[in-house]
């Protein structure tokens, strides 16, 4: 038990480490919670017009989720790599280095999705990119790829990835509450499209 502890701990650290506002300081962009919709994600970062910043954002916050589930695999055992996956989600939307205001855990998720079974990752990441593709909408594509994730563990088979399926399911949609009603009410800016005041 103190093992898992210590697995959730260091997931948790991980997760916290907000790639969005990093790269957004390294590119010299500002503060990202004063732009757009003033989330830390790379949604956001692509408000600032700055794409590659954007991509690094991509990277850094779905890496770490990736990282977390590969290297507690390595080190214990499948049960540690789902925990700290977890964490890192959790890290990620409650990072202790922001006062525990952090982001909405979507590339995150993926990195994590992807490390935990790569095929269910690969059809969240493509379900994302199909639904953004159609509705250009970056919260609708998470929303959606979300929803769909326990049930694809389950049609594929990962049945020990369902609970967490539903669960960061449900912590990524009370996540993007203030987007659901920006969707409802048909004011959710599409992708890419530059803002500096939400
Ligand atoms: O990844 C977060 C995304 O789903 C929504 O971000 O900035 O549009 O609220 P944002």
């Amino acid at each position: 038990f103190p093992l898992l502890l210590l697995v959730a701990v260091a997931g948790y650290l991980l997760g916290s480490i907000p790639f969005g506002i990093v790269m957004a300081r390294l590119f010299g962009l500002g503060d990202l919670r004063q732009i757009g919709s003033g989330n830390i994600g790379a949604t956001n970062v692509l408000r600032t017009g700055n794409k590659l910043a954007a991509f690094l954002t991509v990277i850094g916050d779905a890496g770490k989720g990736g990282a977390a589930v590969l290297l507690a695999r390595a080190l214990f055992a499948e049960d540690a790599a789902q925990l700290a996956g977890f964490a890192a989600f959790l890290g990620h939307c409650f990072p202790i280095f922001l006062g525990f205001k952090g982001g909405k855990g979507v590339a995150t998720w993926l990195g994590t999705m992807l490390a935990l079974a790569f095929p269910l990752g690969l059809v969240a990441c493509a379900t994302w990119l199909v639904t953004a593709l159609i509705f250009r909408m970056s919260s609708l594509a998470a929303l959606v790829a979300a929803a769909v994730s326990p049930v694809m563990a389950l049609i594929m088979g990962w049945n020990s990835l369902i609970l967490i399926s539903i669960a960061l399911a449900a912590l990524i949609f009370h996540r993007h509450r203030a987007n659901i009603a920006r969707i409802k009410s048909g004011e959710e800016p599409r992708i890419g499209r530059k803002q500096s005041q939400d």
